[in-house]
C-alpha cells in the first residue's frame, strides 16, 4: 500500500487539497493518507477544515503574527525533517507557489522522497509578480518528480523547462473539483441558502439587500506586491466607486494579514462601516463565499483561486495585477488586468456597471480550468 502524504498550509491549498484528500481516502484499500498542515495560516484554514470535514494527521502550527518569508521557510523546513523522518511517506504531493509547498517539497528532496506537484505549470516568467510565488512554483518544479499541469497551457510551460513529458499529466484544476462539491451543496440543499443568508448577516452584509435588483461588486485582495501603494490605489478606487454608485452594494471579505487592513484604514478611517453601500466583513467560510461569488455582479480581486472559480459562475472578473499566470480566461474575455491603478480600477468597474452590452460580454460562463475530475486523475496517477 502506498503511503501518501499532503502537505498544505494556506487557505487557497487546503481549498484545492481538500477534494484530493477525499479522493485518497475514497481508496483506502490502495493507499495511506496522511495530511500534514503547517497552518502557514491558521484561522483561515481551519475554515477549510472545518467545511471538508479533516483532521490532519500532524499539524506544525507555525504561524505567527506577522511572519516574513524567512519566518515560514525555516519553520516548515525544520518541521517537515522531523515528522519525514518519522512518517517516511512513498510520496509528497504540494500545491501552487506558496512558501509551505516549496518549502515542504525542499524538505523531502532533502530526504529524498520524490514530490508531486499539483497546480503544476502556472507561470508569469515574472519573478517579481507575483512575488514570491513565481519563483516558489518555479523551485518546486525543478524538485518534483511528478507534475499535475491543470491546463494544456501550464504543460506547455513545463515542457519549455525540459521537464519529462511522461511526468506530466494534465487534470484540470482541483479548485473545480472543490467549487462543484460546494456548489452541488448549494443546489441540493435549499435550507442551506437559510442558513448562509443568516451566517452572512451576522458577518455583516445582508443579502436581502440584493433582492430589488440592485447589483454588488464583490472584492478581495491580499498580494504581498501590492503591499504599500498598490493597496492605497485599490483602495482609493473602491472609495470613488462607492460614491459614484450609491446604489450599489461593495462587500469587501479582508484577508487576516495586517499588511492588507492597514491602507484599508488608511484610505477609509479607522471606523469602516460609515458608508452606507461598503461592508468590510471577516474572512468567510468557503460555502459563504461562494454563495456570495454566486450572488455578485462583478468580481474585483487578486486572488488567484477566484480567477479561476468566477468564470465557471459567468461572473466577470477585474484582476488588480499587472500578470497572470491563469491567462486562459483572459483570453476567454470573462478576465481582464486592471493593475492597481486608481484610473484603470475606477473606469473599468464603471464600464461593466454601465454598459450593459459590455458586461453581458464578458459574464460567459465558461470553465478552461477543469470539469471537476481533476481528483481522480491524480489518484489514478499513483495507482501504478
Ligand atoms: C499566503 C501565500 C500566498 C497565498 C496567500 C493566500 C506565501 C509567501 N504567501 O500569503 O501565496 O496566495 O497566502 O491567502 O506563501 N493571518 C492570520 N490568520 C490567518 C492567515 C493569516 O492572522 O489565518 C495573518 C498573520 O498575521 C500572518 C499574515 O496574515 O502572519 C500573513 O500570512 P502569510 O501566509 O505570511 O501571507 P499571505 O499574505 O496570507
Ligand atoms: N475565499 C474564501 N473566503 C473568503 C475569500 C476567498 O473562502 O473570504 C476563497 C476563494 O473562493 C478561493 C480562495 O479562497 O478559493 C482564494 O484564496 P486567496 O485569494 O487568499 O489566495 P490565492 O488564490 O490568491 O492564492
Amino acid at each position: 500500500m502506498k503511503k501518501i502524504m499532503l502537505v498544505f498550509g494556506t487557505r487557497p491549498e487546503a481549498i484545492k487539497m481538500a477534494p484530493l484528500v477525499k479522493e485518497f481516502k475514497k481508496n483506502s484499500s490502495d493507499f495511506e493518507t496522511i495530511v500534514c498542515v503547517t497552518a502557514q495560516h491558521r484561522e483561515m484554514l481551519d475554515q477549510v477544515l472545518n467545511l471538508f470535514e479533516i483532521t490532519p494527521d500532524y499539524d506544525l502550527n507555525i504561524m505567527k503574527q506577522g511572519q516574513d518569508l524567512y519566518d515560514i521557510t525555516s519553520r516548515v523546513l525544520l518541521g517537515m525533517r522531523d515528522l519525514l523522518s518519522e512518517v517516511k511517506p512513498d510520496v509528497v504531493l504540494v500545491h501552487g507557489d506558496t512558501t509551505t509547498s516549496t518549502a515542504a517539497a525542499l524538505a523531502a528532496f532533502y530526504q529524498q522522497i520524490p514530490v508531486g506537484h499539483i497546480e503544476a505549470g502556472l507561470r508569469t516568467h515574472n519573478l517579481s509578480s507575483p512575488w514570491p510565488e513565481e519563483l516558489n512554483r518555479q523551485i518546486t518544479g525543478r524538485i518534483a518528480t511528478y507534475h499535475f499541469a491543470p491546463t494544456p497551457l501550464s504543460k506547455d510551460n513545463l515542457l519549455l523547462e525540459n521537464i519529462d513529458e511522461s511526468n506530466i499529466t494534465v487534470t484540470g484544476n482541483t479548485v473545480i473539483d472543490a467549487l462543484y462539491l460546494v456548489v452541488d451543496k448549494l443546489k441540493t440543499n435549499p435550507i442551506l441558502s437559510t442558513d448562509l443568508k443568516s451566517i452572512l448577516y451576522s458577518s455583516g452584509y445582508d443579502i436581502d439587500r440584493l433582492s430589488n435588483g440592485k447589483k454588488l461588486v464583490l472584492i478581495t485582495g491580499h498580494r504581498r506586491e501590492n503591499f504599500g501603494d498598490g493597496f492605497i490605489g485599490m483602495c482609493s478606487a473602491i472609495k470613488t466607486l462607492t460614491e459614484r454608485y450609491p446604489d450599489v452594494d461593495f462587500v469587501y471579505p479582508m484577508h487576516l494579514n495586517p499588511n492588507v487592513r492597514k491602507p484599508i484604514h488608511e484610505v477609509f478611517g479607522e471606523d469602516l462601516n460609515t458608508l452606507n453601500n461598503m461592508f468590510f466583513i471577516e474572512p468567510l467560510e468557503y460555502l459563504s463565499f461562494v454563495y456570495l461569488m454566486e450572488k455578485s455582479t462583478i468580481v474585483l480581486t487578486d486572488s488567484g483561486g477566484i480567477q479561476e472559480e468566477a468564470p465557471g459562475l459567468g461572473k466577470p472578473v477585474l484582476v488588480m495585477r499587472d500578470t497572470t499566470e491563469r491567462p486562459e480566461a483572459l483570453s476567454a474575455g470573462t478576465v481582464k488586468l486592471v493593475g492597481t491603478d486608481y484610473d484603470k480600477i475606477v473606469n473599468e468597474v464603471s464600464q461593466l456597471l454601465d454598459n450593459n452590452e459590455y458586461y453581458n460580454s464578458m459574464s460567459k460562463a465558461l470553465n478552461p480550468y477543469g470539469d471537476g475530475l481533476a481528483c481522480d486523475r491524480i489518484v489514478q496517477q499513483f495507482r501504478n
